[in-house]
């Protein structure tokens, strides 16, 4: 049913197959859980990530809306902007970035390095602004003084994170219960890291309709539970709405809040930690701002006996690497 809903919103296809769904042996050894990833890191667009499943249905929606310029916003080392301004390249529109600083640093690497640095290459317009507190206004007013100009803009909230961007992790969740369906394993919990919201919103609503029961853990990057839970709360019935569908009344938004301290875009210990663990047991990179404070809670709730049952825990890695040259992550920060 979900699947016949999808099906009616037009969508570019930059991520045609299932991505991967690994085991990562080394690790679970380690651990004595059985961890697996689905590899979202490796999407097929501009270093990967989770927000190019998102801009599958929202450039569709700009193209057919006669688009000649995106508009995003983000931090100096957002994923989202940089996959953005990508798909505007490839697509031959100008892309527009409002970019803040959210941690008021003024290393040189992280104003110009990693994701900042891919977004000169794909001749990206930035906007430095003061802050995102009203993202949504600045975005309005940017559309309207481009439009004023003779341009045809198409706003992209932040992350992507819209009930048409939510799309792309509906689809993925229903990509995932396929996958879990044909490993033969029953999964304790999928672990993603919950920002802008429309990976959870999205994957959660989805997993909740093709696999029910299956527990999703949101470890927050942004902000606490209390400010959280609207977020995907909203988005979930607004993406419901859209594809036309029911929240399930089963379905538990579970977020996990004690792992983005102390702020967004600054990884703290166990992040750091995290971070270095997969990579020097997996080869695997996880990044600092994201997935780095998402599996720092996965490790934490393995071994706090934190996931039920002997199942393994999957960990959707949603990408952001290319941040790892910004921080400088193999030093202590
Ligand atoms: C690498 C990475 N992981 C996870 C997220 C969080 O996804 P969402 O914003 O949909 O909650 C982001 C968002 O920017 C991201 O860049």
């Amino acid at each position: 049913m979900l699947n016949a809903a999808l099906s009616r919103f037009p969508r570019l296809e930059l991520v045609p197959s299932p991505t991967p769904l690994e085991k990562l042996e080394r690790l679970s050894q380690k651990l004595g859980r059985a961890i697996y990833v689905k590899r979202d890191d490796i999407t097929p667009f501009a270093l990967g990530g989770n927000k190019v499943r998102k801009l599958e249905f929202l450039a569709a929606d700009a193209l057919a809306a006669g688009a000649d310029t995106l508009v995003t916003a983000g931090a100096i080392q957002s994923n989202h902007v940089r996959q953005t301004a990508a798909l505007a390249a490839r697509l031959g529109l100008s892309c527009v970035a409002l970019l803040e600083n959210p941690i008021g640093t003024s290393d040189s690497n992280y104003l110009s390095n990693g994701n900042r640095l891919l977004l000169d290459l794909f001749g990206t317009e930035v906007e430095l602004v003061a802050n995102l507190d009203n993202a949504d206004e600045l975005l309005a007013a940017t559309g309207e003084r481009l439009r004023a100009a003779g341009k045809r803009p198409y706003l992209v909230p932040i992350g992507g994170s819209n009930a048409l961007g939510a799309l792309g992790y509906v689809r993925a969740g229903l990509e995932l219960a396929e996958q879990i369906k044909a490993s033969g394993e029953t999964f304790s919990a999928v672990v993603l890291a919950s920002g802008s919201a429309g990976t959870h919103a999205g994957l959660a609503l989805a997993l909740e309709h093709a696999l029910p029961g299956t527990r999703v853990v949101g470890v927050t990057v942004s902000r606490p539970d209390a400010t959280q839970r609207p977020k995907v709360e909203g988005l979930l019935q607004r993406t419901a709405d859209l594809l036309g569908v029911d929240v399930p009344a089963s379905l538990r938004v579970e977020l996990w809040d004690q792992y983005f301290a102390p702020r967004y875009g600054e990884p703290n210990a166990g992040t750091l930690e995290a971070v270095r663990l997969v990579a020097s047991h997996e080869g695997l990179l996880l990044d600092p701002v994201y997935t780095g404070k998402a599996f720092a809670g996965l490790l934490d709730g393995v071994a706090a006996g934190a996931f039920a049952g002997e199942g393994p825990v999957l960990f959707l890695h949603t990408g952001g690497s290319p941040a790892l040259f910004a921080y400088h992550p193999a030093r202590p920060i």
